[in-house]
């Protein structure tokens, strides 16, 4: 079985490590092509090299781009791809534009397409994320979900046929992650002398909360009025963002920090009082790691983890304020799996093959 997986962007090439481990293990032919949605080795070289991910058999290059744009030259360049590697399966992960544009470029080509993270809906149709996974999960001949919330979501727009339950590949990375970064939490807190389990952790860029000046501006207040500090890990579209409107990162409690890499992330979240959040990763990475969480917008797609105490949606900063000082009731629900989601991808691929 010869399997072509897309990514581009850095939250799928933590999604591609697992899945690249076990379609070795099954002696699947796994062809990897990267778009080159995110091109800074800080978004994407340092994850390959880190996650023992092979390196791309076929790199497009694209860039950035408006939507259009870089949907657009993602499809044109993958035709000749695919024509050429004709594979069994294409295999595009979660709801960037890479994700949108190899799911249109396989199903037209005829080459069944598998959407591993079906299903998740934030139900706001503004948000460029929320186009991309409804378009994918309608244009692929597999939905691989990661809850059973995804699997509802997924029936109630007539897909349960095409769906199967595999769990959540991010918890796979975590959980062999997670017992190597032990050793060094607080590496983050040291380089910049804070005291481990004093400071919180914060990462903010989706085009909702860093493309207005003025909410960017209330949210950065926000952050740096908190009473400990918070490390701000802060993504290249929140710097060009921020720079554009004069928005200093670094003010009162808030301190900018360039991204980590993926066990030092975990290490430092681990080690903190709290996560202050957009990203869809970061608040299950909390949850999993048992870290209370508070998410810097009106709905998420992992209502479990709000459904179980340990994330407060909140995007003004009393909201914010009031919220951190929340301890939440301890669980042990594993609403995302076991760590075995991706020899379950594997499986149905194979199954459906
Ligand atoms: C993209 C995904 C988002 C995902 C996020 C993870 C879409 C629509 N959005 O958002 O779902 O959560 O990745 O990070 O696909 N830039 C750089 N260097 C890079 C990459 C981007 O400087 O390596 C800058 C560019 O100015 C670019 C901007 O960031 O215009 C936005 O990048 P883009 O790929 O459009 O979206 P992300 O915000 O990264």
């Amino acid at each position: 079985m010869k399997v072509l997986s897309v990514v581009g962007a850095r939250p799928q090439f933590v999604k591609l490590a697992p899945i690249a481990k076990a379609a070795k293990a099954d002696g699947v032919d796994h062809v990897i092509v990267h778009t080159g949605q995110h091109y800074d080795p800080l978004l994407s070289d340092v994850f390959f090299d880190e996650l023992g991910i092979p390196e791309p058999d076929v790199h497009l290059g694209v860039g950035s781009g408006s939507h259009g744009v870089q949907t657009g030259a993602i499809l044109a360049a993958l035709d000749g791809v695919i024509d050429a590697q004709r594979p069994d399966w294409v295999l595009v992960y979660g709801d960037t534009n890479s994700t949108l544009a190899a799911a249109v470029s396989a199903v037209k080509m005829h080459i069944p397409v598998a959407h591993l993270e079906a299903g998740l809906r934030s139900f706001n149709r503004r948000m460029p994320e929320e186009h991309n996974r409804v378009l994918t999960d309608h244009a692929s001949d597999l939905l691989l979900a990661p809850t059973e919330t995804a699997m509802r979501h997924l029936a109630a727009e007539g897909l349960a046929d095409r769906a199967v339950m595999v769990g959540d590949v991010m918890t796979d990375v975590l959980m062999q992650v997670r017992q190597g970064v032990a050793a060094h939490t607080g590496d983050l807190a040291a380089e910049l002398g804070l005291e481990p389990g004093r400071y919180r952790v914060a990462t903010v860029h989706r085009a909702e909360n860093t493309d207005d000046p003025d909410r960017l501006r209330a949210i950065i207040a926000a952050l740096a009025g908190l009473d400990q500090p918070v490390v701000l890990l802060a993504h290249p579209r929140l710097v060009a963002r921020a720079a554009a409107a004069s928005i200093p990162l670094t003010a009162g409690s808030l301190i900018a920090h360039a991204p980590l890499a993926y066990a030092d992330l975990i290490a430092a979240v681990s080690g903190s009082a709290g996560v202050i959040t957009d990203s869809g990763g970061l608040q299950k990475e909390a949850f999993l790691l048992r870290v209370p969480c508070i998410t810097v917008r009106e709905e998420t797609e992992w209502v479990e983890t709000v459904d179980l105490g340990w994330n407060v949606l909140a995007t003004d900063a009393a909201a914010i304020a009031a919220a951190v000082g929340r301890t939440p009731s301890p669980t042990d629900a594993a609403p995302y799996g076991d760590g075995h989601a991706a020899e379950r991808v594997i499986a149905s691929l194979r199954r459906a093959h």
